[in-house]
């Protein structure tokens, strides 16, 4: 009787189990050759957040010539898609909506398409999440660097950017800034250019900023670094 019970349950398990990864596989209904990307790739969002933009993907044939029909799958530690894998539209593309993780940090979206013959090709996206003291950060930029610090200009700002010389760096760029310790950037942060043998364009901070803001603006620089940024000692696993 006992035994008899036991297997019941252990079916129901197995049913259960069965009936949740029931997602019906799609096939595709060509192949083709590359997948290139056609945007939504080095966002910046909250952590746990949608993407402003979708990201979007399209499918070419050897002949380079887009590829309808086509099989692409989006995978990343973390992250979620809608779709997680479609096939492509009339003009070769798969438009998915990307929700971010919960850690604050560089998020790798792969999204991938088989070739016929069973290899497949695949392509790597990058965005940005921001936690809380990230998001700090940002406003702090936002609100007294970006001016300088940013080659662009919106309808609310003017970039001051192509008046200063030597040119500062943007701050996602990573190349050059993260190389820089993170003692250097608050020193310099704090107390100027000039007090550090570096251009007085760069203006000190530290009676505007509190020690905790000037944390913030280094680890949102640290955050949208491209190439990412590494702290020294930290080995990230493959
Ligand atoms: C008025 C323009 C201006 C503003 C505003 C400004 N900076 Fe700068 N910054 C500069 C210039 C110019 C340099 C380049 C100094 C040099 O290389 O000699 C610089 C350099 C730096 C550097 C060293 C790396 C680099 O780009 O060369 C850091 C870090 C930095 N700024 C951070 C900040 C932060 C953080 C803010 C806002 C809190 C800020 N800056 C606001 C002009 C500005």
């Amino acid at each position: 009787m006992k035994r008899l019970q036991i297997t019941i349950i252990a079916m129901a398990v197995l049913i259960a189990g069965c009936k949740q990864s029931a997602t019906p596989a799609l096939q595709p209904a060509k192949y083709g050759a590359k997948i290139t990307e056609v945007g939504g790739s080095k966002q910046v969002a909250q952590v746990g957040s949608g993407l402003a933009q979708p990201v979007v993907v399209q499918v070419n044939g050897a002949d380079g010539n887009p590829v309808v029909g086509a099989l692409v799958a989006f995978h990343g530690e973390g992250v979620q898609f809608n779709p997680a894998q479609a096939l492509t539209d009339a003009s070769g593309q798969v438009t998915a909506a990307v929700q971010l993780g919960f850690n604050a940090g560089d998020y790798q979206i792969v999204a991938e398409t088989p070739k016929s013959g069973g290899s497949s090709d695949s392509l790597t996206l990058h965005e940005t999440a921001l936690g809380y003291e990230q998001t700090l950060g940002q406003a702090v930029n936002a609100k007294y660097c970006i001016r300088c610090h940013d080659n662009e200009s919106t309808p609310e700002r003017v970039s001051n950017f192509d008046n200063l010389s030597p040119a500062p760096h943007l701050f996602t760029d990573g190349a050059t800034l993260n190389r820089v310790s993170d003692a250097d950037l608050t020193s310099l942060i704090a107390h100027g250019g000039a007090a550090l043998g570096k251009s007085p364009q760069m203006p000190a901070y530290s009676s505007t900023l509190k020690p905790a803001e000037i944390k913030a603006v280094v680890a949102y620089m640290r955050t949208v670094a491209d190439p990412p940024y590494q702290a020294p000692g930290v080995k990230y696993g493959k």
